[in-house]
């Protein structure tokens, strides 16, 4: 549950609304086809939603995370490839806040409030958990940069307005020669390659984003030559928080398909919720939800309070992934054979939710996260 003030109760009605009347049913078409749904996310922007992290003095609406969460939470409850567009654009945002000049701030915000979108550009075919291990060089020409290289697994690649690239501008100084730049569409030698067939959140565009002799001026770079492999770290350190809403959403919704057809399913002469078994099944998986809802949003309130939340974060995000898995296999469960056919919308959650293990850095990469900070580096 989500304590929100009369505006928080306002847009969460407005965003719950859109979500069930324009998103919920229309994308399971999408879902079928891989098709990137562009009249839902243009209408999304419409309503802010690309850019519901941009502060205030940027022109953002400056909710508090315990809002944005709640908004958040509703897009994944309808479509988790929603929140991956809106949520991965706010992701593209952060290296800027954390470490980037207030012009490129102000010009990230500008396309996001305009209806664009973000893309973040760490990973590559040979660096994913090991990020640090970028083959993607900048080097230095004259007052610019020429970078080449291939990114992978990029969402909104293909529709991103601006991306955040990293790139080793000084091999030889392991993670301190990376450095990230800000990038904007139309930049010559930027393209993207094809759209992955991904098994779930299959409504978000995930490609390749390749740089070919991509010449950008140096006062592209994001803070200091060198700080790049930094600045992406706290970069996850804050968003992985945002990914436990994410699994929340698919675990809610999982909730109610679970709990809406138990009350409707007769056997042996009752609907199938008047059974304990059934009952209890529900019990737990609602003790996963809010647990993992909790999680993150104290994970959130330690960043708001600025206190320590790396492992906080990393929890959030690894605890719910993993729950959202258990919990959509058990709402499949409950719906029996119903729930395996693709005419009912568990099997879909099932598919999204499985993102969560793996996308803003893997399962086992958080459980690196959490040991470290428990343990120590040794
Ligand atoms: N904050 C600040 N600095 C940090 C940091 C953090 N959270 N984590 C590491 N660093 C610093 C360290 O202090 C160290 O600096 P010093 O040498 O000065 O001490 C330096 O960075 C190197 O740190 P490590 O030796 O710990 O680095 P590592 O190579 O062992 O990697 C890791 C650590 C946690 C495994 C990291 O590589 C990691 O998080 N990997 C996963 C990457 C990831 O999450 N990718 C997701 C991509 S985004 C995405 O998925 C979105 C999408 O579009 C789908």
């Amino acid at each position: 549950m989500y304590i929100l003030d009369e505006e928080g109760k306002d847009l969460l009605a407005t965003v719950k609304e859109f979500c069930e009347k324009e998103v919920k049913e229309q994308c399971k078409a999408y879902d079928e086809s891989g098709e990137w749904p562009k009249d839902i996310n243009d209408k999304a922007c419409e309503m802010g939603l690309n850019a519901l992290e941009v502060p205030e003095e940027y022109g953002g609406l400056g909710l508090s995370k315990n809002t944005y969460a709640a908004l958040y939470e509703e897009m994944s409850k309808a479509d988790a490839g929603l929140f991956t567009t809106m949520s991965a654009s706010n992701l593209a945002m952060k290296p800027l806040l954390i470490a980037g000049r207030k012009d490129q701030i102000q010009r990230a915000a500008d396309l996001l409030l305009g209806g664009g979108y973000g893309a973040f550009c760490l990973t590559e075919p040979m660096a994913g958990s090991d990020a640090s291990n970028n083959k993607t060089v900048a080097v230095k020409d004259g007052d610019d940069y020429i970078i080449n290289g291939r990114k992978c697994f990029i969402t909104n690649g293909g529709i991103a307005d601006f991306y955040i690239v990293t790139a080793m501008t000084d091999k030889t100084k392991g993670v301190k020669g990376m450095s990230a730049f800000l990038v904007e569409k139309g930049t010559k030698g930027l393209s993207s390659g094809n759209e992955e067939n991904k098994m779930g959140i299959r409504t978000s565009n995930t490609t390749d984003v390749i740089f070919e002799d991509m010449r950008v001026p140096a006062s592209a770079m994001i803070g200091a030559e060198g700080t790049g492999f930094k600045t992406c770290m706290e970069t996850l350190d804050i968003t992985r928080a945002l990914m436990g809403i994410g699994a929340t959403g698919i675990m809610q919704r999982c909730v109610d398909e679970a709990v809406a057809y138990s009350k409707q399913r007769i056997t042996f002469g009752q609907p199938i919720g008047k059974f304990q078994a059934i009952q209890f099944m529900i019990a737990d998986m609602e003790i996963k939800t809010e647990t993992a809802r909790q999680m993150s949003l104290h994970a959130l309130k330690l960043q708001e309070l600025g206190l320590p939340y790396s492992k906080e974060s990393a929890i959030a995000k690894c605890y719910a992934g993993d729950m959202a898995v258990k919990v959509a296999l058990d709402a499949i469960q409950i719906l029996g054979g119903y729930g395996y056919s693709r005419e009912y919308p568990v099997e879909k959650l099932l598919r999204d939710a499985k993102i969560f293990q793996l996308y803003e850095g893997t399962n086992q990469i958080q459980r690196v996260v959490i040991s470290r900070s428990v343990m120590g580096k040794f």
